[in-house]
């Protein structure tokens, strides 16, 4: 069946939908997108995605081209005009198209941001064949920019990665910089020691998760002590358990990292119990 998607102001059949082969998005990578998860047809954490929205767009000095309800009555529309239950609403906010390709940016008086939106159904999100087995990750040298905290469309090398992963015959990969786990190619990582949950701090290295900061705030709350610092790839290893969060995966256990099962090799109890408080908090206060 079609889907129904935005563009520019415009609910089109996405079939019918167009955007220019200026856009500075196709052709420089000159965008900002956010992925915000629907599950029983109502957002998860919008406001935490739209903020960071804000701040992607304003680091690159692109302007917001809609304001906070605007975005939401977009992102409502879409869910009901496609009849999303569980999936996830993408968009993207570009540059816009010039007219021309040239490395300087263009006029925001006369080039307007390009602004798209789609769904995508994923009847699978919560109740995930993946995370009752856990998946397995490699290592491999982070080679992004360094203002991966900023949420921009260039997604080559976090692609390439998956590939690497899967050639390998495993789900995902962890980006390791100097020795030290930066962040999977599109979630953030996590190990547990003796109980304690250690992730790497907010910095321009890695993305600063939105699901990040509910799953931390959760387990704070929960008693689960927190500790927010780099862990090296050996650490790792020697680690009771791990797992990686994103707003598409929650908490998705983690039980194999470069070939070497973690403890038993089976998802682990606290990281099981976050994916549980998660999804029931996040279910809750959906909007
Ligand atoms: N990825 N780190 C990277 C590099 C990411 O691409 C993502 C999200 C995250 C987790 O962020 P959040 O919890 O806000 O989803 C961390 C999205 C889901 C994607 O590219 O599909």
């Amino acid at each position: 069946m079609s889907r129904t998607v935005y563009v520019n102001g415009d609910y089109l059949p996405e079939g019918e939908a167009k955007i220019s082969i200026f856009d500075r998005g196709f052709l420089m990578a000159d965008g900002v997108y956010e992925v915000t998860t629907v599950i029983e047809g109502k957002l998860i954490d919008f406001d935490g995605h739209f903020v960071r929205l804000q701040r992607s767009l304003d680091e690159l000095g692109i302007d917001n081209p809609m304001d906070r309800d605007t975005w939401l009555e977009v992102h409502r529309q879409l869910v009901t005009q496609n009849a999303v239950d569980q999936g996830m609403i993408y968009l993207q906010v570009t540059r816009g198209a010039p007219g021309d390709r040239d490395f300087v940016f263009p006029d925001p008086e006369t080039t307007k941001p390009t602004v798209v939106l789609f769904t995508q159904s994923n009847p699978a999100l919560v109740d995930s064949p993946k995370a009752r087995k856990g998946i397995k990750v490699v290592t491999i040298d982070d080679l992004r920019w360094g203002r991966r905290d900023i949420k921009t469309v260039q997604l080559l090398y976090p692609s390439m990665g998956k590939m690497i992963a899967i050639k390998q015959g495993a789900d995902d990969a962890w980006m390791v910089q100097d020795g030290e786990v930066t962040e999977g190619t599109s979630n953030n990582a996590y190990i547990i020691k003796d109980g304690r949950i250690i992730t790497r701090a907010l910095s321009n290295d890695i993305l600063h998760g939105i699901t990040r900061a509910a799953v931390l705030r959760f387990a704070q709350e929960a008693q689960m002590p927190v500790e927010e610092r780099s862990f090296t790839v050996e650490e790792a290893m020697q680690a009771d358990e791990a797992f990686v969060t994103s707003a598409s995966t929650f908490v998705m256990p983690v039980v194999e990292i470069d070939g070497a099962a973690l403890g038993a090799g089976v998802p682990g109890p606290l990281a099981l119990r976050l994916r549980e408080i998660y999804i029931d908090e996040s279910r809750k206060a959906a909007i």
